[in-house]
C-alpha cells in the first residue's frame, strides 16, 4: 500500500490515477484545506478501482502513524504542502510550520512505523535565479522566497535523515510548471479565488470568468519579451512519481528533475490555448510580477538516465485537456 499525501490535490489527483493503473494500493491522506475530495470519486471513476480516503493532517503525527500501520504501508509519496509564493511571503511562519514541521512529523510517524521509502515533491523554485540554462540538477540553488526556501529546507532536511540512517530510499522530485488535465476531463486544477499560475488564469479567461489576462513583463531577454517556462503536463508528472517509486531500490537520495526540457513563453500560450479552446484570450501587458525570472526549463535528462521516464505530451495536448477540464467544471469541483 503506497500513502500519497495531498492525494486529492491536482498532482496528487493525477499521481493517484498513475498509481491505481499501474495495479498499486493507495492510501490519500489529505486534510482538504486546498482541495476536494470529489476529486478522488473521479480517480476512481477514471481507474474503476478503489482507494483508501483518510482525512488527516501531515502534522499529525500520530494520526499518520495509524495510518500507516493500519493499511501496513511500504512507501509514501507527500505531495502535501502549501503552495503560493506571494501567500508565504505575507505568513512565512505558517509556511515553515505546515511545509517543513509537517514534513518532519510525516518523517518521525514513518521512522515509528519503519517506512523508509519517500518520494517528495519538491519544485525547480529551489534553483531561484538561473546563472546558466538548461537547469541541471548540479545547478545552485537559491530560492527566493519564503516558499521556496520550504522546499529547499526540506530537501536538506532529507539528506541529513538519510546521513543519520542509510536505510532510507528517498527520491527527491523538482517539478517543473505542471499544467494540463487528465484527457478524462474529470480531475484537474482548482484553484481557491483568483488564479496565481497562468494556465488557471488563461482557462478562467477562456471561459469567461474573467475579462482579460495580465501578462506580467513584455520586456523580458526572450524571444518575444514574454517570461518563458518549462510547462510539463501533469500526467507526465504523475507518471514521474511512479517511475521514481518502482526504481528506489537501493537506499540512497535521488534529486531529479521533472520537465519537458523546453521553454515556452507566456504568448505562445495564450496563442495554443487560443487555438485549442477556440476562445480568444484578450491580454494586457503589465509590469513584470516582483520575483519571477526571464526564463526556466529544465535539463530533464538525469529522469531519463535513472528511470528511463520522459515527458511525451506537447503545449497543445496541455492546453486542449486544460480546457476540457475547464469547460466539464466551470466551477471546478464546487457543485458536484
Ligand atoms: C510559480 C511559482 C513557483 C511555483 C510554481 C508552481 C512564482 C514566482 N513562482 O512558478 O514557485 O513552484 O508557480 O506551479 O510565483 N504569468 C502571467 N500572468 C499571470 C500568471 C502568470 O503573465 O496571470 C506569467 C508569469 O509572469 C510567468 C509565467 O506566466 O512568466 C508562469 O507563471 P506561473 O504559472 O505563476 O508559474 P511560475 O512563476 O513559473
Amino acid at each position: 500500500m503506497i500513502l500519497l499525501t495531498g492525494g486529492a490535490g491536482y498532482v496528487g489527483s493525477h499521481v493517484c490515477v498513475a498509481l491505481l493503473d499501474a495495479g498499486l494500493d493507495v492510501v490519500a491522506v489529505d486534510n482538504l484545506s486546498n482541495s476536494n475530495k470529489a476529486s478522488l470519486e473521479r480517480v476512481q471513476a477514471i481507474c474503476g478501482r478503489s482507494l483508501v480516503f483518510r482525512q488527516a493532517d501531515i502534522c499529525d503525527e500520530e494520526a499518520i502513524y495509524q495510518i500507516l500501520r493500519a493499511y501496513e504501508v511500504t512507501a509514501v509519496i507527500h505531495l502535501a504542502g502549501f503552495k503560493a509564493v506571494g501567500e508565504s511571503t505575507a505568513q512565512p511562519m505558517s509556511y515553515y510550520e505546515n511545509n517543513v514541521v509537517g514534513t518532519m512529523r510525516l518523517v518521525s510517524a514513518m521512522t515509528r512505523a519503519s517506512v523508509k521509502t519517500l518520494v517528495f515533491s519538491s519544485s525547480a523554485t529551489v534553483y531561484g535565479r538561473p546563472t546558466y540554462l538548461p537547469l541541471d540538477e548540479k545547478h545552485p540553488v537559491g530560492p527566493t522566497n519564503p516558499y521556496g526556501r520550504t522546499k529547499h529546507f526540506i530537501e536538506e532536511i532529507l539528506m541529513d535523515l538519510h546521513g543519520s540512517d542509510d536505510e532510507w530510499r528517498i527520491g527527491i522530485l523538482r517539478y517543473f510548471n505542471p499544467v494540463g488535465a487528465h484527457e478524462s476531463g474529470l480531475i484537474g486544477e482548482d484553484p481557491l479565488g483568483v488564479p496565481n499560475n497562468l494556465l488557471p488564469f488563461v482557462a478562467q479567461v477562456a471561459i469567461g470568468k474573467r475579462d482579460k489576462l495580465h501578462i506580467w513583463g513584455g520586456d523580458y531577454d526572450t524571444p518575444d519579451g514574454t517570461g518563458v517556462r518549462d510547462f510539463i503536463h501533469v500526467v507526465d508528472l504523475a507518471s514521474g512519481h511512479l517511475s521514481a517509486l518502482s526504481h528506489l531500490k537501493q537506499p540512497g537520495v535521488l534529486t531529479v528533475n521533472l520537465g519537458t526540457g523546453t521553454g515556452c513563453s507566456v504568448l505562445e500560450v495564450v496563442r495554443t490555448f487560443e487555438a485549442a479552446s477556440g476562445r480568444p484570450i484578450p491580454y494586457v501587458i503589465s509590469e513584470r510580477r516582483i520575483g519571477d525570472v526571464a526564463t526556466c526549463f529544465a535539463d530533464p535528462s538525469c529522469a531519463e538516465r535513472l528511470w528511463g521516464w520522459k515527458s511525451s505530451r506537447s503545449l497543445t495536448q496541455m492546453c486542449t485537456d486544460h480546457w476540457r477540464w475547464q469547460m466539464n467544471n466551470p466551477n471546478g469541483y464546487r457543485g458536484t
